[in-house]
């Protein structure tokens, strides 16, 4: 019988500039920290590889429109024997010393957002009104969240005195050269191939100036190698991969396809 218990890998996160060296620092000094970037540029994994790093847990919670403070402290369930208190997330995070990762925070509504701020000043504390509890935040514990700038948003957006609590990182797609090797290590793909298709993505990029919203991500361009690798043929793993999830404009679909035919002659 096998007595040691593998040992998790480290997510594998190629950095895009300092922010490792800066998290690091963020988290030592106790410092809230806010990721700004595009959907599918490594936000998510870059938390997972700071939490791996830093040994410390990882609580996610994806933000949403009915996202409630109670859903994120805590509430009282009503159960056959009585009611009990079940801890919400952040309040999990907060007793862990975890590391709390709050996903498209602008999703959540201000009241939600509100609740934050007792952690990410002096106080450092979780007040649970319901049960009168005033929860110290441990050295281990750590606010992030996460928001894309660049999507077009009526009356959503952070407000100033939520954006003034946090060190804010602004990650983007990494230069092609570690795009690539990125993908490789994703998919497995020899360097030929995804090398095209990182080749094909910053052409389809280079559509935003002409009214293409959604460019193809990081994201987008590891799974349409995972299915060039898995034996798609390259013309119709970038059409289902990389050009049809990004807009129904037949015109905008049109040049993408003429530029992936280009490109997978
Ligand atoms: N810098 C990076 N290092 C390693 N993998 C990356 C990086 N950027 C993107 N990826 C890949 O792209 C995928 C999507 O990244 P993710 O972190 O989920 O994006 P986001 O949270 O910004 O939407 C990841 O699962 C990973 O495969
Ligand atoms: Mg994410």
């Amino acid at each position: 019988m096998s007595t040691t218990a593998a040992e998790p890998a480290a997510p594998y996160y190629l950095p895009f500039g300092n922010e490792v060296q800066i998290f690091e620092q963020c988290h030592a000094q106790k410092l809230a920290v806010m990721l700004k970037g595009p959907t599918g540029c490594g936000k998510t994994r870059f938390v997972e590889s700071m939490a791996f790093r830093l040994g410390r847990p990882l609580i996610t919670i994806s933000c949403h429109d009915d996202l409630t403070a109670s859903d994120l402290i805590g509430r009282y369930l009503i159960r056959h024997d009585g009611t009990a208190w079940q801890d919400g997330p952040l309040t999990r995070a907060v007793r862990e010393g975890a590391i709390c990762y709050l996903d498209e925070v602008v999703e959540a509504r201000q009241d939600t957002v509100v609740v934050l701020h007792s952690l990410t000043d002096h106080r450092r504390s979780l007040p649970i009104d319901k049960t009168g509890e005033n929860l110290a935040a441990p050295a281990g514990f750590q606010l992030v969240i996460s928001y894309n700038p660049g999507y077009q948003r009526m009356l959503k957006d952070l407000k100033p005195s939520t954006r003034q609590r946090f060190v804010a990182l602004t990650l983007d797609f990494l230069p092609a050269e570690q795009e690539l090797q990125v993908v490789q290590h994703e998919s497995g793909l020899g360097r030929a191939s995804a090398h095209a298709l990182v080749a094909l993505a910053g052409r389809i990029r280079a559509l935003r100036d002409r009214g293409l919203a959604e460019v193809p991500s990081t994201r987008l361009l590891v799974a349409t190698a995972q299915l060039v690798a898995s034996g798609i043929a390259p013309r119709d793993a970038c059409y289902v991969g990389l050009v049809a999830p990004l807009t129904d404009d037949a015109a905008l679909l049109a040049v993408m396809l003429d530029l992936s035919n280009a490109t997978f002659v």
